[in-house]
């Protein structure tokens, strides 16, 4: 048996390949949050930032390419885990968790659904600039700044305006702050990274830096939406 069929055919080796990945998805979800950030320094530092990341396709694409590598292997194994697991419940084979008892490690698999739905979203709306899904009637594809460039910070302002978009994206990154709260520590742990001396540390460390990225991402609907950036 070589390494990728063990891999893929141990239960161990199917949350290995989630936790490698899930620490992929979690330096994304931290990179692109600080970059987002940059929102408050003004349309000028945005926009810069964005045309940077977009005119360099030598790094973009193998990012993007291995980005969606890693999600599309997170979510396989975490369906194929699942499964496992319901089968040998009604087996009789099920071993108790130690790390089953939180509501967000019991629920991984339907909020790691609904952040599937809210990621797809966000994709057509600010990627691909699909005017019929973000419900403002505006065509963000002709926004551009003084430069030319796309005009990015318009795009958010006058995206999040409309509340219910706003709300959609308070749910998403709500959900995928909740699945962290959970997902930072079990990876750890499945990495071995987790002393039993330092395991309460470890779960409650986990616990604020998934409200820290909650702040961080909510921040930026919320004082659009409230009228505090104009
Ligand atoms: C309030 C929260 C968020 C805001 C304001 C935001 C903003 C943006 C914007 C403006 C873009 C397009 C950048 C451009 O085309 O120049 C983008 C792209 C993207 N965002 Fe977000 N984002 C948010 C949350 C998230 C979350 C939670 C995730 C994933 C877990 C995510 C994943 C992505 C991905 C994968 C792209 C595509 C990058 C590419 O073009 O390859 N975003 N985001």
């Amino acid at each position: 048996m070589n390494l990728l069929s063990g891999l893929f055919n141990s239960s161990l080796g199917k949350k290995f390949l989630m936790a490698l990945t899930g620490v992929a998805l979690v330096m994304f979800v931290v990179v692109h949050m600080v970059g987002n950030l940059q929102f408050f320094l003004g349309r000028e530092v945005l926009n810069h930032y964005a045309h940077v990341l977009k005119s360099n396709p030598e790094i973009l694409w193998p990012s993007r390419i291995g980005l969606l590598s890693c999600v599309i292997i997170h979510i396989t194994m975490a369906i194929w885990l699942t499964i496992e697991n319901r089968t040998k419940r009604l087996t009789g084979y099920a071993v108790q968790d130690a790390g089953a008892a939180s509501l967000a490690s019991r629920t991984m698999i339907y909020s790691g659904t609904i952040i599937g739905a809210f990621i797809v979203y966000h994709l057509l709306h600010y990627t691909v600039l699909l005017q019929s899904i973000n419900l403002t009637g505006r065509d963000f594809s002709v926004f551009r700044d003084v430069h030319g460039q796309p005009d990015v910070y318009r795009m958010m302002i006058i995206g999040f305006s409309n509340s219910a978009v706003s709300g959609f994206y308070l749910l998403g990154v709500g959900l995928l702050c909740f699945h962290l709260s959970h997902g930072i520590w079990a990876m750890l742990q499945t990495l071995g990274l987790v002393n039993e001396t330092y395991r309460t540390t470890i779960e409650r460390a986990s616990v604020i830096g998934a409200g820290l990225l909650f702040i961080g991402y909510a921040s930026i609907p919320v004082t659009i939406l409230t009228g505090l950036v104009k």
